[in-house]
């Protein structure tokens, strides 16, 4: 975590599953990256499948997707990451086995910074937004207390990843019963001498945002939006901020919150897009 951003070589590179590992409605794929430079907290990578990806009866290839780097373990050249299975490439991803090979660009984007004079740090997650808080606590926050929320108790295991979470559930079968914001909104009253470091989907994030913004609090947002090539060729993951577009790839995917006037959610794919399509 500096202000130098850890660059990616070019092309990809192929990367051995070395295990996979399930945390309830998640799963963890290991691999070794022996190719690249170890990625910075809130980096992120473009993984497709070596094979079977896209390109069966009826389907183009597809294109790669997006992952935050769950932890990256120092003196090691395995990178973990969270996969949670909501379409065909994630999919795929999820049913990987030990000796697959996935394909990797990264580590890409620009990750999290340190806190602002002497702010403790808070972890605010929800659903596989956790990934990039776990390298987070691992490289520079071990004593931070996460705040995770998760729809149910079955993606609430995804919250074994880090170390000592509390947490929401929107059903209520596993911790707080609502949401992760009301459990921010608890901390922020007690304690608002905090940078606020928090990566979920966007009603979360824009929960988080307001709420920092009512009480003067910095904040660090790790935000996504559909990306086709991940280094600024595309054009497909623009954000609107105060200070007009960017790239998500590029200048982000963590923005300053104060940048933004709101965290609005990804636009729908246009009707008859397909995965082999975009
Ligand atoms: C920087 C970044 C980091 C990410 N980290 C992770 C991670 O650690 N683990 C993980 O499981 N996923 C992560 N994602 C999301 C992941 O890239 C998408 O879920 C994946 O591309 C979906 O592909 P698919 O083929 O399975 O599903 P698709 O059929 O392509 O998509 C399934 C549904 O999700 C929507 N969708 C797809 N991509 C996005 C997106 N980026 N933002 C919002 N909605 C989307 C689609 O519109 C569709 O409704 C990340 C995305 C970004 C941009
Ligand atoms: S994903 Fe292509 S420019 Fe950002």
């Amino acid at each position: 975590m500096t202000d130098e951003r850890t660059l990616a070589p070019f092309g990809r590179r192929a990367a051995a599953v070395t295990w996979r590992a399930r945390y309830g409605a998640y799963v963890v794929l290991g691999c070794a990256d022996t190719g690249g430079p170890r990625p910075q907290a809130g980096q992120f990578y473009m993984l497709s499948a070596a094979e079977r990806w896209g390109g069966g009866e009826g389907e183009r290839p597809f294109l790669p997707r997006a992952f935050s780097v769950l932890r990256a373990p120092a003196g090691s050249p395995e990178l973990e990451f969270l996969v949670e299975d909501v379409g065909p490439g994630t999919k795929r991803l999820a049913e990987l086995r030990e000796g697959d090979e996935v394909l990797l660009t990264g580590p890409l984007g620009v990750g999290f910074t340190p806190p602002r004079e002497t702010r403790r740090p808070l972890l605010v997650g929800g659903g596989v937004g956790i990934a990039p808080l776990a390298i987070l606590q691992d490289q520079l926050f071990p004593n931070a207390v996460p705040l995770l929320g998760f729809r149910d108790g079955a993606h609430a295991a995804g919250a074994e990843l880090l170390i000592g979470a509390r947490i929401a559930t929107d059903d209520g079968s596993a911790g707080h019963h609502g949401l992760v914001s009301e459990l921010l909104e608890a901390e922020l009253a007690r304690d608002s001498d905090v940078e606020v470091y928090a990566c979920g989907p966007p009603a979360m994030l824009e929960a988080v945002r307001r709420e920092c913004e009512r009480r003067g609090v910095p904040a660090q947002l790790a935000l996504e939006s559909g990306m086709a090539c991940g280094f600024g060729a595309c054009f497909g993951c623009v954000v609107a901020t105060r200070g007009g577009y960017l790239r998500l790839c590029l200048e982000g995917p963590v923005i300053d919150a104060n940048q933004l006037a709101e965290v609005s959610a990804p636009e729908k794919q246009p009707a008859g897009a397909t995965p082999a399509n975009r």
